[in-house]
This record gives C-alpha cells, sequence and structure tokens, in this order.
C-alpha cells in the first residue's frame, strides 16, 4: 500500500528535524573538510588514479597524522588539502572556504594568510641566517619581524642561534627554524610532509614534541604525513592509506 503524501511528511520530519539543527554547528568546527576526492595524472599515456574517493573532516585545533606506504597517496592528498593544487574531482573546504572554487592566486593568498609548511628538506634560504629565515613569511606580510623572529626561535630553543645561516646548524636544529618559520605567521593549519625524515629517531621525536607543544598552545591545527609509527601514535588521530584509498581511521 502506498502511503498518503501527509504521512510521508509526517514521518521525514525528524530527520530533517536533526539535519537542520545540527548541520550549521557541526561545518563551523572543522578546518579542513574534503569530499570525494580524487586525483588522476595522465603518466606515459595511461591514467594513473593516486587518490581515490577521500572523505574526512578534521577539527579546529586537531592534530591528524596520514600514514601509509611511500606511493599510496600521501603527499598528494596534503597538497590537494593545502591548496597547492587542484583535485581532477571532489572538493576541499579549508575553514569553511571551498579551495576547489578559488584560482591559483586566490589560493596563494590564503596559503599566505592562514598556512605553515614544514618539508622533510627544511627548505631554508641559504644566503639568509636563521632569524632572516624566521622573517621571511612577516615581511612578505609587511609585518614586524625582528622581535617575532627572535621570540620564536627562543621558543625552539635556538635563541642564541639567530645569525648563524643553515649551513652551520644541525638536520634538528635547521628543522626547528623551518617551524619557527611556519609559526610565524600564526597559520591555522601547519602542514608537515615528513617532518622528520632526514633525521635521526630521537632528534625527530624532539621535532614532533614540539610541533605537538605548539599544537596546544596556539591551537594550530596540524596534519603531519610520516611512515613513523611512533611519532603517528603522537597524534590524536591517525588516517592510513592505501593505494590512494583511506583503508584505516582511528581517534585515540
Ligand atoms: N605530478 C605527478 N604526475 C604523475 N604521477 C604522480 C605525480 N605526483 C605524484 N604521482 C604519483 O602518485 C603516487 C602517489 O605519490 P605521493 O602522493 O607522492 O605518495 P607518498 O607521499 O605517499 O609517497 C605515486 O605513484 C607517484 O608516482
Ligand atoms: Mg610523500
Amino acid at each position: 500500500m502506498q502511503a498518503s503524501p501527509v504521512a510521508t511528511i509526517e514521518k521525514s520530519r525528524p530527520y530533517l528535524g536533526i539535519i537542520l539543527h545540527t548541520k550549521p554547528t557541526v561545518e563551523t568546527a572543522f578546518m579542513l573538510r574534503c569530499e570525494s576526492l580524487t586525483q588522476t595524472y595522465l603518466s606515459g599515456g595511461r591514467q594513473l588514479t593516486v587518490l581515490k574517493n577521500i572523505t574526512f573532516s578534521l577539527e579546529s585545533g586537531g592534530f591528524l597524522a596520514i600514514v601509509g606506504p611511500s606511493g599510496s597517496g600521501k603527499t598528494t592528498l596534503l597538497g590537494l588539502l593545502a591548496g597547492l593544487d587542484r583535485p581532477t574531482s571532489g572538493r576541499v573546504f579549508f575553514d569553511d572556504v571551498d579551495l576547489t572554487l578559488l584560482n591559483e592566486d586566490a589560493r596563494a593568498r590564503l596559503r599566505a594568510a592562514k598556512v605553515g609548511f614544514v618539508f622533510q628538506s627544511f627548505q631554508l634560504i641559504p644566503t639568509l641566517t636563521a632569524r632572516e629565515n624566521v622573517q621571511v613569511p612577516l615581511e612578505l606580510r609587511g609585518e614586524p619581524s625582528e622581535s617575532r623572529a627572535q621570540e620564536l626561535l627562543t621558543r625552539v630553543g635556538l635563541g642564541e642561534r639567530g645569525h648563524h645561516y643553515p649551513a652551520q646548524l644541525s638536520g634538528g636544529e635547521q628543522q626547528r627554524v623551518a617551524i619557527a618559520r611556519a609559526f610565524s605567521v600564526r597559520p591555522k593549519v601547519l602542514f608537515a610532509d615528513e617532518p622528520t625524515g632526514n633525521l635521526d629517531a630521537k632528534t625527530g621525536a624532539t621535532v614532533i614534541d614540539l610541533m605537538t607543544e605548539l599544537n596546544r598552545e596556539l591551537g594550530t591545527t596540524l596534519v603531519l604525513v610520516t611512515h613513523d609509527r611512533d611519532l603517528a601514535s603522537r597524534a590524536r588521530r591517525i588516517i592510513r592509506l592505501a593505494d590512494g584509498a583511506i583503508v584505516e581511521d582511528t581517534t585515540q
């Protein structure tokens, strides 16, 4: 027997009520959301799908580790979440802005305003001192930079090393300068791609400790790519990729 229109409306009302009631709060609480992200490259005349239907949300102030074997799509995913690249299909919302609707320039502006990066290879400018490296993002914004850079270097334990050039610093020290630089403009989200990949285990742990502390102190949302299980276990949430798909999503 067919249900009458009235009965159908009555039945659907509680369901609608839940959706309408909960949706706004849920949306504003997320710093990052991605929906059905797919990335396909043309490689040697063949289509290579390196990310498949990735959907998840991360709350503001969250700490997520993305893990998975080499080639599983971790760096590609990070690039899409940070607005460095655009997905083949699907959407990415950064602080409720749909990145897939923004052009290259608009994404660059958003990154400069809200995103910090830490890379495996540190990426410091070799001809600038540690302090000048930390000052760069602030200078680009036209903000006073010297005392803030000094304060950040002190925070990462390098207050006395500001006048040293990258080549005069150890790997761990260079990465701490890179972290100070990434935090200089108080980013909403810090993306770190294998930040401990070039460091020994002990130095790597110190670097992750530092990022964890800054995540707590400043409420910065942290997205860390690593294949080190111990380091990943410091995150509150772990997403595991295999072959471009999410195979595990755990919160601890
Ligand atoms: N620009 C590109 N063109 C073609 N293939 C790419 C490109 N970027 C990444 N890939 C491929 O996508 C897959 C995932 O790469 P990546 O995201 O770097 O993995 P991971 O960071 O997990 O090691 C790899 O097979 C890689 O070769
Ligand atoms: Mg990678």
